[in-house]
Formats: C-alpha cells, sequence, structure tokens
C-alpha cells in the first residue's frame, strides 16, 4: 500500500491515525532543512504548484510557496483580486484553465465550503484544500498537530481545550477530527451562540463557558471570532467577550502549569486573547507558523511525487 494513499488533500476527517503520522513525521524531518544555510533540495524539481487564494491569506499562501520552493518545485500564486474572477469567471472555470496548464498541484482556498471537493473531482492536479468557509483547513490542524507533538509529545491522552468561534472555524473541525483521531481528550468552548449542534458527535466534550474546558487542559488553542462569516451579531459586542471568554492569565492558570497556548491566526489580541499572553513564554504561535512550512512540503512531497528523496 502506498505510503499516503490519498490523490489529495481535502480535509482531516477520512485521514487515518497512520495518514496523520505520515505527514507528521515527514514534516519533521523537513523541518531541518528551515535551518540549513542553503534552505532548498531539489525533491520537486520539474513539479508545478498553483497556489489559488480567492479568500485572503497570510500564513498559508505564503508557506506553501515557501514549501513548494524549498522542494524546487515552480511555484505560482493566484489571488481573487487579481484573477479574472473578478470579471466573473466561475471558479470551476478558473481551475479547468490552470487545469490546461498542467500543475501538479492546485492549493486551493475559497470561502465556500466544498470548493476544494469540487476542484478534485474535475481536476487532473492533485487538490490541497487550504481552507473552504467554516468546513476544513487540513494543513492547518496537520502543523497544530505538529506543534503540539513537538511541545508535549505523544497526541494520545494529552487534554486539548479549543475556545472561541467554534461554529464558523474549519480550524475547530479539522483539529477535532485529527486530534480524536490521534486520541486526544478535545473539549470545544464558546458562547451557545457560537457552538454548532451536532459538534459533540464529532467527539469532542462541549462547554459553554471556558473556565471548565480549560481546567487540567495540556494544550489550549484559542480562536477568531469570524465575523465576515456571520450577519447579524451572534454576542453583545467585543468588550463582552473578551470578558467572559477571552484568555487572560487567571483563567490560563486554570490549565496545566506546562500547558501551551496556541493560535492559528489572524489574532484579535485583547478580544479572545490578551497581548501578554500572546506574546508570553507558554504561547508557541510562531512555532505553529514555522512548523506550517515544514508540514505544507510534506504534504507537497506526498501529493506531487517526489522522485528524488526526502534528503
Ligand atoms: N491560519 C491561517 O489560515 O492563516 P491565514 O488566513 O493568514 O492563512
Amino acid at each position: 500500500m502506498s505510503v499516503f494513499p490519498h490523490k489529495h488533500l481535502l480535509g482531516t476527517e477520512r485521514l487515518s491515525a497512520r495518514d496523520l503520522t505520515t505527514v507528521l513525521d515527514l514534516g519533521d524531518r523537513f523541518a531541518e532543512i528551515a535551518t540549513r544555510p542553503i534552505k532548498k533540495v531539489p525533491t520537486l524539481r520539474g513539479k508545478t504548484v498553483v497556489n489559488l487564494f480567492l479568500e485572503a491569506s497570510t500564513r498559508t499562501r505564503t508557506s506553501f510557496e515557501i514549501a513548494a520552493k524549498r522542494l524546487s518545485a515552480d511555484a505560482i500564486n493566484i489571488s481573487g483580486a487579481s484573477s479574472s474572477t473578478v470579471k466573473g469567471e466561475t471558479l470551476l472555470d478558473t481551475a479547468n484553465n490552470i487545469d490546461a496548464m498542467a500543475p501538479d498541484v492546485v492549493v486551493v482556498r475559497h470561502a465556500q465550503a466544498g470548493a476544494a471537493d469540487l476542484l478534485s473531482r474535475r481536476l487532473r492536479a492533485a487538490v490541497v484544500n487550504a481552507g473552504d468557509g467554516a468546513h476544513e483547513h487540513p494543513t492547518q490542524a496537520l502543523l497544530d498537530c505538529s506543534t503540539i507533538r513537538a511541545h508535549k509529545g505523544p497526541i494520545a491522552g494529552l487534554t486539548v481545550a479549543i475556545c472561541g468561534d467554534i461554529t464558523h472555524s474549519r480550524v475547530a473541525r479539522s483539529n477535532i477530527f485529527a486530534l480524536v483521531t490521534l486520541g486526544a481528550h478535545v473539549r470545544v468552548a464558546g458562547p451557545r451562540t457560537l457552538l454548532p449542534p451536532g459538534i459533540s458527535e464529532l467527539g469532542a466534550r462541549v462547554h459553554d463557558r471556558i473556565e471548565p474546558a480549560l481546567e487540567g487542559a495540556d494544550v489550549v488553542m484559542m480562536l477568531r471570532i469570524q465575523k465576515e462569516r456571520f450577519g447579524t451579531p451572534l454576542f453583545p459586542n467585543t468588550r463582552e467577550y473578551s470578558r467572559y471568554f477571552g484568555l487572560n492569565e487567571k483563567r490560563l492558570a486554570l490549565a496545566k502549569p506546562d500547558a501551551i497556548v496556541m493560535h492559528p491566526g489572524p489574532m484579535n489580541r485583547g478580544v479572545e486573547i490578551d497581548p501578554e499572553i500572546a506574546d508570553g513564554g507558554r504561547a508557541v504561535i510562531l512555532d505553529q507558523v514555522a512548523r506550517g512550512v515544514a508540514i505544507r512540503m510534506a504534504v507537497l512531497y506526498l501529493l506531487a511525487g517526489g522522485e528524488s528523496g526526502v534528503e
């Protein structure tokens, strides 16, 4: 059987523990390349990666580009504002035109859930979901698992509290799937208006207050309020939200003394997380970003079929 028996990476929901571990182990090996004076290996020479980002991104788009370049693939970036989608071209027409130029991998971010799945059924290229609406963001979950493993050891048995806007968070969904598969105890916490129905069926324990979710946690993952994904307000105001759901020193003291603090970014300082915690010694937020490059290298390698080995 292939080391990674998937043509596309659309989500973590259908990945086995073995699939997840394959990506994480390979990511650990690729992480070393960032420490070299020349951060480049010939592994994907001759391969082409198109980053089709039709929704805003700083970390994901940049790290996919760096990942492709560190593996010597050709990386082409297309953003919503600079593409013909602004002239009315559909996502499928745009993607079919890109596919006609024979890329090996198309990395897609789109505001619509299911966009990556649609492309995976129409394109010859491998498709990576870089975030589709509130559905999934698999490489974020993989880089989060990589960061947790690096700081806390094996994920099985750890307690992970994911706090904030769970309803609109593709990061929360992808992390719940991956962490539960790897044997973590996952708790989610947020205001009732930001907890989606059926979330407990994914294997997470649900809390409508942050304190019980934080109690004894090994990992605290804070999420941004995604106001862009809801029309009518779902809580009174950000001050009120911060008062009841923001991570401050007093609340963090409920977690284990060696608990780490994570955030996928972008952060709203002073809303879901106090700046002192975001910049403090327990935060591993920039380590998450660094690991994102290595994890995306692993994903591109597995899907584009590197020929010259990992070294
Ligand atoms: N975490 C994340 O997806 O960040 P960007 O939106 O900047 O890519």
